[in-house]
């Protein structure tokens, strides 16, 4: 049996409709449009509920529209929608349409947890369903999570973070010398141009008991740093320098908190996913962290790592493979837990 599967994504800001087609063996993505409208929010400081729910209500026809016309005629059979976690208002806004187009085309629905998307894209990326049990590394703008993943409906949540997300930490860094919101990319471009170690700032975590994360010490000592030296917020050598030291330090505090989850599982697969997986830094480090352990790493490649609706149809596809839809009436959960 094949299932073509519509997937909505609204958990945030970033606006997705994307199109595939899934049968037991995996499955192929036929079309994916996503939008989003950034400046919009740097110009108020940060994400604003009120304007993504505007944003998504504008964008999603007309990415519907973009994602029919690029997959073409296909009948499909089931629409998923991300239901949480996330903003509530923008939650509400995908969560309904897509509701509204299921039951408009007499399709079957699914609520779609959106960390279990971030748990599918490292495979559906590479065409493949989930393979159990492994652990999964989940680093975004919103989420730090360690999760070991035993079987489709068996999650345990393994470490998370005290504080910050990591790309939330580095999105404050990147702030802090200048380099706009979200920073996290511009941070990583500018750390290419500099040399760790020329300043001194702590691996959050690094070596700890459990699997936790903490960034707000990092940010603390940078703080501090960048008040003493006011000059490293300016543009040049000084500004690479302590940029790449953040970056080593971010990178050095995931690497080793994942394979502090690897040595108390035993598992022998590992994903990441999540928009900070997109840094080469970081992935490289976890790549080497995982040959170290003779361990199978799996990343999301391409548009898989940040957020995409992509992996919300992949889920809603599997979930259709097995029979389970959701209740017409499956409400928006702000904090749906990723555990069960
Ligand atoms: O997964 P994502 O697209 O959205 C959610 O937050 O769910 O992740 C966005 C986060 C932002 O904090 C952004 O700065 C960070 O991922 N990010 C990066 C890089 N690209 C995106 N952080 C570090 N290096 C990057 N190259
Ligand atoms: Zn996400």
């Amino acid at each position: 049996m094949t299932v073509c599967t519509i997937g909505v994504e609204t958990s945030c800001d970033e606006t997705a409709v994307a199109v595939i087609e899934a049968d037991e063996k995996g499955c192929r993505l036929c079309a994916e449009a996503l939008a989003t409208r950034p400046e919009e929010h740097s110009a108020l400081g940060g994400i604003v509920p009120e304007l993504t729910v505007r944003q998504h209500l504008e964008l999603l026809p007309r990415l519907m529209v973009e994602v029919q016309e690029k997959a073409g005629a296909r009948k499909v059979q089931a629409v998923g929608a991300t239901a949480g976690p996330g903003l509530a208002p923008a939650l509400l806004v995908g969560l309904s349409f897509g509701k509204a187009l299921a039951w408009s085309q007499g399709n079957s629905f699914f609520a779609i947890n959106h960390l279990e998307g971030h748990l599918f894209s490292p495979f559906v990326s590479q065409g493949m369903w989930p393979v159990y049990p492994h652990v999964a590394l989940i680093v975004s703008g919103g989420h730090t999570l360690l999760v070991e993943a035993s079987g489709p409906q068996r999650r345990k949540i393994l470490g998370t973070t005290r504080d910050d997300a990591a790309g939330e930490a580095f999105d404050k860094l990147a702030r802090m010398v200048g380099l706009g919101y979200p920073g996290g990319a511009a941070l990583e471009k500018e750390a290419r141009m500099g040399k760790k170690g020329r300043m001194s700032l702590p691996r959050p975590m690094k070596g700890t008991e459990g699997c936790d994360f903490s960034f707000s010490g990092l940010k603390n000592a940078a703080r501090l740093l960048l008040e003493k030296n006011p000059e490293i917020a300016q543009p040049g050598e000084a500004r690479s320098n302590f940029c790449a030291e953040v970056q080593a330090a971010i990178t050095e505090s995931l690497a080793d908190r994942a394979s502090a989850a690897l040595e108390e599982t035993g598992i022998s697969t590992f994903t990441v996913s999540g928009g900070v997986s997109a840094n080469q830094g970081v992935l490289q480090a976890l790549k080497s962290m995982a040959q170290d352990r003779r361990v199978t790493l799996h990343c999301a490649a391409g548009g898989w790592n940040t957020d995409n609706a992509s992996m919300i149809a992949a889920v809603a596809a599997r979930r259709a493979l097995d029979g389970l839809p959701s209740d017409w009436d499956a409400d928006a959960d702000p904090r749906w837990s990723v555990a069960r």
